[in-house]
């Protein structure tokens, strides 16, 4: 844990966010601190701003703030440990040994296999590729053509085509790769004819991962006895291909992210839709690999965009296992909203025939994921129909289902929800929110927004201290009813304790899932010059308030000892001296 705090701070020292973030954005100088356009939401005017001297950033915009640190993380679409990564490989750090990397040569074998898989991917990508635009490609090429692809779009998603059974494996091996290592990356497959290409005569669709590598391939029969052994094979599940983990075209929508924030992204079924779109103008979009959507997918589509939209088929949309994908995507803290193409029409199709204008209506008319999900109910219990019979019977499935559905939301979306179904079903209210808690609803964390003046006080407090104002400092933890609060005095403390000065950025390592909001009470502080007298009072009153809110409930305590044990005069004691204390810190 020490070196790896060391590590960090080392890292930080020899990247300056400037550097770092100039060499991703176009900064412009404005006073002591530098202006960009915010690569986290779109803008016209530049209102993300860099400070060299508190090494941090924040969008006035949009409001995102963070280190050097969670700018890589954030633009990089990586986790904290892969920024780390890059910060360290671009100041020429070795990162510090963990507990994986440690436990010696296997993690080391582990990741040679894997690189060497990744290389032989590429390679046949390479070969693939250069197939598909030599003279034996010409069939791959006409089909593109005639499904109306052009070249600009066929080439970045690098489609290619495998000739035959025998000329990828010939071409791997001499390259000089080991054949086995082949079959395990799933380009080859070994059996009575020896190696041959597992996607042999078909049309190639190479699937890269967030980094941008090579992982597999989806391989299209363009002929009918292809066909006939499946439209589509895809690459075997690989070490370095979870089918169920991995989203089609993720590279994409990163890119795409990363020159204009992404508002949404949109999640289709299939290869050829995404590319469709993606000529079409839409390039946030995704193709899940299998039915339904994972936590591991959930992630990668949190790290681009907020909102994501759901284009599946209509047979298979109201299907149970896609909406329950549809639910981990709601539990990761994304805006879920459900598209309905009509006629049956995949995506591909639809914008074929009606144009990419028709397809942005298809988007506006999405409907979010309660409101679908009542519309499927509505589907399979017709409580709205001409038979009153039928009605009758369908209306308390209905209800149950509507109540399965409330409880999987928060309790604010909870509120507005109960009162849409109480006005389609004629339930009241009440009735809903007694089902709700009866059944134990889940009650989410909410957090407060009209803070208490000692809280406020403890983030006031701490703000100085981390700007390293001359008059602050923190000797004690104070009562800590957040983890926000709690890491942040625990930093504080221990930077006391060692004797090293506390920095504003390491906020964003100390505690790195706070809100921004949280973020906004250290870091739009002002300390400038002017400020000084003012701030200087207000920190002493704060820390009054601070040490009293923890007398008092130390006094609390006592008195509830003292009822307990009423005739003991040591407490009764130490409870006057106690009272006094707090009127002489109130009123000194
Ligand atoms: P679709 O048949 O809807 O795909 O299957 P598509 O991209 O629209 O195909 P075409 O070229 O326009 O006809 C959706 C997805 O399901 C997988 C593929 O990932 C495909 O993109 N699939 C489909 C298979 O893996 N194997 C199959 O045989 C069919
Ligand atoms: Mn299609």
């Amino acid at each position: 844990m020490a070196d790896w705090s060391d590590f960090i701070q080392q890292i930080k020292r020899n990247n300056d966010i400037v550097d770092v973030i100039g060499s991703y954005l176009e900064l412009r100088r404005t006073g002591a601190n530098f202006m960009a356009r915010c690569p986290f939401h779109g803008e016209k005017t530049p209102s993300f701003n860099v400070n060299r001297n508190l090494q941090i950033y924040k969008c006035f915009g949009c409001g995102e703030s963070g280190d050097v640190i969670k700018f890589v993380e954030k633009y990089e679409s990586c986790s904290f440990v892969e920024a780390c990564e890059i910060l360290a490989k671009r100041a020429g750090i070795p990162m510090p040994e963990t507990s994986t990397t440690r436990d010696e040569k296997e993690y080391k074998e582990r990741k040679a296999k894997k690189d060497a898989y990744f290389a032989i991917c590429k390679d046949a990508a390479k070969f693939y590729w250069s197939i598909y635009r030599s003279e034996k490609g010409a069939v791959a090429r006409s089909y593109m053509q005639g499904r109306g692809f052009d070249d600009v779009t066929v080439n970045k998603f690098g489609i290619g085509y495998s000739p035959d059974n025998f000329s990828l494996p010939s071409y791997l091996r001499s390259l000089g790769y080991n054949m086995q290592d082949c079959v395990k990356c799933g380009v080859l497959q070994i059996g009575q004819r020896g190696f041959t290409d597992a996607l042999s005569g078909r049309l190639i669709v190479p699937i890269f991962n967030m980094q941008g590598q090579v992982i597999a391939f989806g391989g299209r029969g363009l002929d009918e006895y292809t066909i006939a052994r499946g439209k589509y094979k895809n690459t075997a599940e690989t070490p370095i291909f979870v089918k169920k983990d991995s989203l089609f075209a993720i590279n994409i929508a990163k890119e795409q992210k990363q020159q204009t924030a992404l508002p949404y992204l949109v999640v289709v079924e299939g290869y050829m839709d995404v590319i469709a779109m993606y000529q079409a103008g839409f390039k946030g979009a995704v193709a899940s690999m299998g039915t339904s959507l994972t936590e591991q997918q959930a992630k990668w589509l949190s790290r681009l965009s907020d909102t994501v939209y759901i284009c599946y088929d209509g047979d298979s949309a109201g299907q149970k296992a896609t909406v329950r994908g549809l639910d981990i995507l709601d539990r990761a803290g994304l805006e879920v909203r459900v598209m309905t193409v009509p006629e049956k029409l995949d995506p591909d199709e639809y914008i074929k025939k009606y144009g990419a204008e028709a397809f942005v209506g298809l988007i506006d008319d999405a409907l979010p994921l309660p409101d679908y999900k009542l519309r499927l109910l509505e589907r399979a219990f017709p409580i709205n129909s001409s038979d009153p019979a039928q009605r009758n019977n369908a209306l308390p499935k209905y209800v149950k289902g509507a109540i399965t559905m409330l409880k999987s939301l928060d309790d604010v979306r909870q509120a507005r929800y109960i009162t849409a179904v109480s006005l389609t079903t004629g339930y009241s209210e009440d009735y809903f929110r007694r089902k709700l808690n009866e059944d134990g609803a889940e009650t989410q964390e909410i957090i407060a927004d009209n803070m208490s003046s000692e809280d406020k006080a403890k983030y006031f407090v701490a703000a100085c201290v981390l700007h390293g104002e001359d008059y602050a400092s923190v000797e004690d933890k104070p009562l800590c009813n957040t983890a926000f609060l709690s890491d942040l005095y625990d930093y504080l403390l221990d930077c006391k304790s060692k004797g090293t000065k506390p920095s504003v950025d390491m906020l964003y390592t100390v505690c790195p899932n706070a809100i921004e909001q949280q973020y906004a009470e250290i870091i739009d502080v002002d300390f400038s010059k002017a400020k000084y007298d003012v701030n200087k009072r207000y920190f002493e009153e704060c820390k009054r308030l601070i040490t009293v809110e923890k007398l008092k409930l130390r006094r609390e305590e006592l008195m509830k000892k003292i009822k307990n044990d009423p005739g003991n005069g040591k407490l009764l004691d130490e409870l006057t001296a106690l009272s006094k204390k707090i009127t002489d810190i109130r009123y000194d």
